[in-house]
């Protein structure tokens, strides 16, 4: 028997049925591992053990899951006995039948617990998974293991290094699940016991199974680890899954459990861990609105319809369809509608050739998608999208169309990316349903829906698009009403300084390579080129009268689009381009030298540092006075634009957090010594220098 532990009431409950004992999860809402779950389970087992009268046990999910993992609030703070292994040492050290009877989401620690026990059953809804990676970690109780020794070494690896849960019934036919139950999950798994106890089936441990883990192809890891090489850049977890599985097929299990531990403790360790978990929880904690209460419900959205039949338009209408909410598409000509229904039709059939949609599932999403030119047609959608040409007076026109069409309480959204959300809907007689809900290119793609609260948006549609979010699987964060919102308004800075450094030293190609080195999927000036000069180009010309006359400002882009270089569409922008292959041009080599000369700034060498800091920190400054007037609710949600709409590195948890890990007043001193040199633009953010000045992260 093990040491007697401290234990918490009801964390885990324990009951006698038919002999068997039954030991149930109780600590909602995802039944976490928590000290008194793990505590509890072991009590429970010490108990079904010196109990005569028992045969066998039972570990099952009380509420909506089985274990969904370690207690992740726990990271980071000194560990608590009993530790996860003790409590998989004390299954393993039982004498009596121990199963796992699964339903919701085993994952991580839970399917540990699961993989531990001797035998497994589990409802056909359920899922199971080793999802640690997504947290900056690995499986560090015996998954990566345990897990190869059930499925073998390759089956294994897509699991723990992609971190995806598959099907329980999936599972099942891998061998992971022994059997798979129909009806109710607990006399199933009673059945299961009972059964192995009149079979006197002798005890069953994965730690015995060696037969899928000897004589691997050592070529296996290798293989893997190249085909990994581009997503995983920069990231620690996936790297060390791969260590640890190889090592399964080559060192004794515990041997191997010992090495998994170690590498669990250098990732827990690590940086990316706190900000791949911070991301974690900012990402649920953004779904939370101070001030709306809870009375407020989201109106159902049922129907939907989308305005433009565009690029984003049809991205948007392809998110509803893919949610089962049929979409209605309208635009003014019969031939935009034709172009936009191909490339949607083009879209999901590359999804399918892929194998990541079925063609069922593309049939289904299609039938729900259908077209009109009248505005007449979409009056009982619950809810409209507009994605029509990004200008003020057309907006506005729109508006004031769905004002007379749409039914009484219809959501009317707005999918601008910078206009200013009260004007438009100063073009209907109910403002109060009047929305931003701003989708990232390409819509179908893209995780982020930045929602946009004008000044007189009621509760229920900030609810109800908040919800939209949930509903369409995106990531919701809501921003106040601003130029370019929270996204936008903080890429300004970002893309000014890129542009400034050529001026100053840098050719595109360090800028980008350095940015991408820091973790962007892809530097400022290959996005360009991808996204297209020309729209920049458009904007800044209608916004040239604003600007002062005595403020810097680069002409490099400018001149490219003046000889028709918008990026890859033209096959030239910032680089020259094979197919989309980016080379340097000297045209363009030519072009920064000269506008350096007409700036008067002589050039210089810039350090890799300097273009992060130099381009980070406009982040950095610009969300402090986001955050300061309230346009973001948190400091997290500026995290969450930048990790779902801007591909910042998920492993440095966004500019914010970012900004904190490397301290305040360090960002702050370098932010004041750019003022000094570089001028106004760089004048520091007031919410950064109180925080900073009283030695305070951003909620401290
Ligand atoms: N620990 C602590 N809290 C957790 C948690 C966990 N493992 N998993 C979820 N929660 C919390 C969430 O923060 C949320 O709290 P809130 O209501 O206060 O915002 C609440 O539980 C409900 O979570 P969701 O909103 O995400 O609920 P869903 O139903 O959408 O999803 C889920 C449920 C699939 C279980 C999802 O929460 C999830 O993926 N959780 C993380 C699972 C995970 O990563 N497990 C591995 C942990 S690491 C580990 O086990 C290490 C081991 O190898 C040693």
């Amino acid at each position: 028997m093990s040491e007697p532990v401290a234990v918490t009431p009801n964390a885990v409950s324990y009951a006698v049925r038919d002999g068997i004992a039954v030991l149930t999860i109780e600590n909602p809402p995802v039944n976490a591992l928590g000290q008194a779950v793990r505590a509890g389970i072991i009590a429970g087992l010490d108990q079904a053990d010196a109990d005569a009268s028992v045969q066998a046990a039972v570990i099952i999910g009380g509420g909506r899951t089985f274990i969904a993992g370690a207690d992740i609030k726990e990271f980071g703070k000194p560990p608590t006995q009993p530790y996860l292994p003790d409590v998989l040492k004390r299954i393993e050290a039982m004498t009596k039948p121990v199963v796992a009877a699964l339903h919701g989401t085993a994952l991580g620690g839970g399917f540990e617990v699961a993989l531990t026990c001797h035998w497994r059953v589990g409802i056909d809804s359920g899922q199971v998974g080793l999802p640690e990676v997504k947290l900056g970690l690995l499986p560090g109780s015996g998954g990566t293991q345990r897990l190869p020794r059930v499925v073998g070494p390759k089956v294994a690896l897509d699991m723990i290094v992609s971190g995806n849960p598959i099907p329980n019934k999936k599972a099942a036919e891998l061998g992971a699940i022994d059997e798979i139950v129909n009806g109710d999950l607990l006399d199933g798994a009673l059945a299961f016991a009972k059964k192995v106890v009149a079979e006197k089936r002798p005890l069953r441990l994965v730690r015995d199974m060696n037969d899928k883990v000897s004589n691997v192809d050592p070529a296996l890891f290798a293989d893997y680890r190249k085909s990994i090489e581009k997503k995983a850049k920069g990231f620690l977890g996936p790297w060390r899954c791969i260590d640890a599985v190889e090592i399964a097929t080559k060192l004794p299990i515990d041997d191997g459990l010992l090495k998994e531990r170690e590498f669990f403790f250098e990732c827990m360790a690590s940086p990316q861990r706190a900000a791949q978990i911070h991301a974690f929880f900012s990402e649920r904690e953004a779904t939370k609105i101070p001030g709306l209460s809870e009375d407020v419900k989201p109106k159902p959205i049922k129907s939907a319809a989308v305005l433009g039949a565009g690029t984003m338009g049809g991205g948007i209408a392809m998110n509803f369809a893919n949610a089962g909410i049929p979409v209605k598409l309208l635009d003014v000509s019969q031939e935009a509608l034709s172009k936009g229904l191909g490339t949607i039709e083009k879209n999901y059939a590359t999804s399918v050739a892929r194998g990541s949609m079925k063609q069922e599932a593309m049939d289904r999403a299609m039938k729900l998608i259908s077209a009109t030119q009248h505005f007449e047609d979409i009056g009982d959608a619950d809810i409209v999208v507009e994605a029509v040409f990004e200008e003020m007076g057309v907006k506005k026109d729109v508006f004031g169309k769905l004002d007379k069409v749409m039914k009484p309480g219809a959501v009317l959204a707005t999918n601008t990316s910078t206009l200013d959300i009260d004007e438009i809907a100063t073009s209907t007689k109910r403002p109060q349903d009047v929305i931003g809900t701003h989708f990232f290119s390409p819509a179908n793609v893209m995780k982020l829906l930045e929602n946009v609260r004008g000044a007189k948006s009621s509760p229920e549609t900030i609810a109800t698009v908040m919800a939209l979010g949930k509903q369409l699987k995106k990531v919701s964060v809501l921003a106040g009403n601003c130029d370019g919102f929270i996204g936008n308004r903080m890429l300004h800075g970002y893309l000014r300084e890129a542009n400034f450094l050529l001026e100053e030293g840098c050719s595109p190609e360090q800028i980008d390579r350095a940015l991408e080195e820091f973790g962007l999927a892809m530097g400022p000036f290959r996005m360009g080129d991808l996204a297209g000069l020309d729209v920049g180009w458009r904007i800044r010309k209608g916004k040239a009268h604003l600007r002062p006359k005595d403020e810097r400002y680069s002409r490099v882009a400018d001149r490219l689009c003046e000889l028709g270089r918008f990026g890859q569409k033209t096959g030239a922008g910032f680089y020259t381009y094979e197919g989309r292959d980016a080379r340097p041009d000297p045209v363009v080599k030519d072009i920064i030298l000269e506008e350096s000369k007409a700036q008067g700034i002589e050039r210089r060498e810039i350090s890799d540092e300097e273009i992060v800091q130099r381009c980070m920190y406009p982040l950095v400054n610009e969300g402090a006075k986001i955050l300061e007037e309230g346009i973001a609710i948190r400091s997290s949600d500026i995290d969450i634009v930048y990790l779902f709409g801007y591909g910042f590195p998920v492993y440095r948890g966004g500019p914010m957090f970012w900004a904190e890990q490397i301290g305040l007043d360090k960002v702050l001193a370098t932010i004041r010594g750019f003022h000094k040199t570089h001028g106004k633009f760089w004048e520091p953010a007031k919410l950064l220098v109180q925080r900073a000045e009283a030695g305070k992260g951003w909620k401290g």
